[in-house]
């Protein structure tokens, strides 16, 4: 059976090239995985008075991301760094203490942007935060999109054959980090100490 991957989106714009990406890559999956969105859209601000009884969309938000066997987060880069509202969510998934939903689920991060940089930035960023959060991630192949509408049909349907080719290159190499890690984590493997 396909692994279910929930995949964020770390845009909310209605015109986000990020979401054009996702479509993309969900076009480009393997058939070894499944994709659907967990959206971040309806939290509200984080705030610690109320994390032990959030709102009903706090509370979908975290089981999404528990149910799924792996994340891929596809998000731009502003000011260097991960978007509000994208953090915001991770905020939500992480707390509260104890409950951090990102543990040990495996994650990859994938992002588009205007500029030459694709990212970059925000994903190391994100990198730390994940690390911190003690979620395994895909470290190779990395990929920072620079967006060049020319290359995607309206659907996110990839219409330039290098990119495709990379895209295609990322999930199969995603699909297969996430296999390897839910091998080394299934309950009873030796290597699983706690
Ligand atoms: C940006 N943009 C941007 N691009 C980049 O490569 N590095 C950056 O640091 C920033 N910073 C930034 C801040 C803010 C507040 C905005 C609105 C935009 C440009 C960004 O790549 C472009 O707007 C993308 O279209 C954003 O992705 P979505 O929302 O279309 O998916």
């Amino acid at each position: 059976m396909a692994h279910r991957i929930g995949y964020i989106v770390g845009s909310l714009s209605t015109d986000s090239i990020n979401r054009v990406l996702s479509q993309a890559l969900i076009g480009l999956a393997p058939p070894s995985i499944e994709m659907s969105e967990i959206s971040i859209r309806a939290l509200p601000l984080y705030n610690r008075d109320d994390e032990l009884d959030p709102v009903d969309a706090v509370t979908v938000f975290k089981e999404a991301i528990e149910q799924a066997e792996g994340l891929l987060i596809i998000s731009p880069e502003y000011n260097r760094s991960i978007p509000g509202p994208l953090k915001n969510a991770i905020d939500w998934g992480s707390r509260p203490w104890g409950h951090n939903s990102f543990a040990r689920k495996p994650t990859g991060i994938i992002g588009a942007s205007t500029g030459a940089i694709g990212t970059a930035v925000m994903q190391s960023s994100m990198r730390s935060v994940l690390s911190f959060l003690n979620a395994p991630q895909l470290n190779a192949p990395e990929a920072y999109i620079r967006f060049d509408p020319e290359h995607y049909g309206a659907d996110g349907r990839v219409t330039d054959a290098g990119t495709s080719q990379f895209l295609t290159h990322y999930m199969g190499e995603y699909a297969a980090f996430v296999e390897r890690v839910l091998s080394l984590t299934a309950p009873g493997h030796v290597g699983d100490r706690d």
